[in-house]
């Protein structure tokens, strides 16, 4: 008899959109959610390995669950997602861990439990890459009701050299435009009203002659489907065409994240990005003249190997010739396989520390600034749920700012007309416009 499952998750949103999927195939089994790791019968870890941060995170999640093991031999502990893609000899080490699979096999969920409880051995299956038309269609449980995430296209081939996702992603692949559109009907006939297409680097999405602005063309025809949202876009991969789809697709978003990572010519050649700070500028200049309301964001690496107070400046400078509405800020953190690994990570913690606060202080400057701007402004808002503290509707505008709104139940999974009373750098507050 199946019992109850609990999946922690760390990482991007397609190791959350990555969950679901497997939280979906556990309750196609029969196993019901679990509340917390102690009332569960299998504890699903996905892992991230994109910075030390996270990494250590999953670690010290994963070695915790050995005291609920001794307690409850039955329990099935798994370990899933991009640590195990990269050391799976480390993730053996535990002897608590039943099984233990990377970022390709979730798919396969329900085989490798059995496997995994017959014999209790770890299975452990790994970088097969699979064709991706072959990657079956799966439902997710959706954490969000009415938000869902569609996973579009796998994988990296541009080696950033800092980034260790290409080896636990593994090449770029993209998945069958009727499969999506497939996946995204079926999320409208369960009430999902907004989507968001994700790929590692969803502007390069390409199968056969199908590119992004074609399959954003292709999911905006979803009945249903009100809003449609995309990410990450890679600024070489950003296209005039992706900007007019923006433009032209009432249902598609004006919000767009565009990593600069940094403004400094010299250390954007240094991470192998493929652009200089002229083409960024360029790409942003193009993108808000043909959708002059677009909310931009991006990530931003500090203290990257070499980088020297000026290069730092060079950021700066960039990220006020833009204008952000958000930005994430990582201090550089090096990874095992990648190349800049093998350069001298030499900006000491402090200095990084630092650079981290200055960019992250001028990027809440300019949000707040155009924030400022929508005092008074009516905004569509889709209603998600409460906010977290329970006392006010939580939603989000177009442009995907999140708004606290005055207002009961009943507006929950609507779309209303809220008008805007205040305002901070990444928040807002409203109130819904009567009803004539
Ligand atoms: N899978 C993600 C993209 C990769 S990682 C996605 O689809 O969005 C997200 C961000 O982490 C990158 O844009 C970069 O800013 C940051 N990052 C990646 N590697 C890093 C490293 N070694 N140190 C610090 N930050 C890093
Ligand atoms: Fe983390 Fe990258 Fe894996 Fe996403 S793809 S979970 S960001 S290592
Ligand atoms: Fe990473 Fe660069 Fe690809 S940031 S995901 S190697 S584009």
């Amino acid at each position: 008899m199946a019992g109850k499952y609990f999946i922690k998750t760390f990482g991007c949103q397609m190791n959350v959109n990555d969950s679901e999927k497997m939280a979906g195939l556990l309750e196609g089994m029969g196993y019901k959610k679990a509340e917390s790791p102690e009332e569960a019968d299998i504890v699903i870890v996905n892992t991230c390995s994109v910075r030390a941060k996270p990494d250590n995170k999953a670690y010290s999640f994963i070695g915790n669950l050995k005291k609920l093991k001794r307690e409850n031999p039955n329990l099935l502990v798994a370990v899933a997602g991009c640590v195990p893609q990269k050391e799976k000899e480390q993730i053996l080490r535990f002897p608590h861990v039943d099984l233990v699979f990377g970022t390709f096999n979730f798919m396969k969920l329900p085989s490798l439990i059995e496997r995994a409880r017959e014999g209790k051995v770890v299975e452990i299956l790994h970088s097969k890459i699979p064709e991706e038309d072959r990657v079956p269609l799966i439902d997710p449980s959706l954490e969000n009701p009415y938000v869902a995430y569609v996973t579009v296209q796998r994988g990296c081939n541009r080696f950033c050299t800092y980034c260790i996702v290409p080896f636990t992603r593994g090449r770029e692949r993209s998945v069958k435009p009727e499969l999506v559109v497939e996946e995204v009907k079926r999320l409208a006939n369960r009430g999902v009203k907004e989507v968001h297409l994700l790929g590692q680097n969803v502007d390069f999405y390409r199968h056969g002659k199908t590119g992004l602005a074609e399959l954003l063309h292709m999911v905006s025809e979803v009945p249903g489907i009100e809003r449609v949202r995309f990410t990450t876009s890679h600024p070489a991969g950003f296209s005039e065409e992706i900007a007019r789809a923006i433009r032209d697709i009432p249902k598609v978003c004006p919000y767009v994240h565009l990593p600069p990572q940094s403004g400094s010519n010299r250390i954007l050649e240094r991470m192998n990005r493929g652009y200089t700070r002229e083409e960024y500028i360029e790409k942003v200049k193009m993108l808000k003249e043909i959708v002059p309301e677009v909310a931009l964001s991006g990530d931003f690496i500090v203290g990257f190997p070499g980088e020297t107070e000026e290069d730092f400046e060079d950021t700066l400078s960039l990220v006020e010739e833009c204008g952000f509405d958000q930005g994430f800020v990582f201090e550089y953190s090096p990874r095992p396989f990648t190349k800049a690994a093998t350069f001298p990570d030499d900006v000491p913690k402090e200095v990084k520390n630092r650079r981290l606060t200055e960019l992250q202080e001028l990027i809440k400057k300019q949000a707040l600034e155009k924030n400022k701007e929508r005092l008074g402004r009516v905004e569509e808002v889709l209603i998600e749920g409460y906010s977290p503290k329970g006392t006010e509707l939580y939603g989000r505008t177009l442009d995907n700012k999140p708004v606290a709104v005055e207002g009961s139940e009943e507006l929950i999974g609507k779309t209303v007309k809220v008008e805007i009373t205040q305002v901070s750098p990444f928040f807002l507050k409203g109130k819904p416009l009567q009803k004539e």
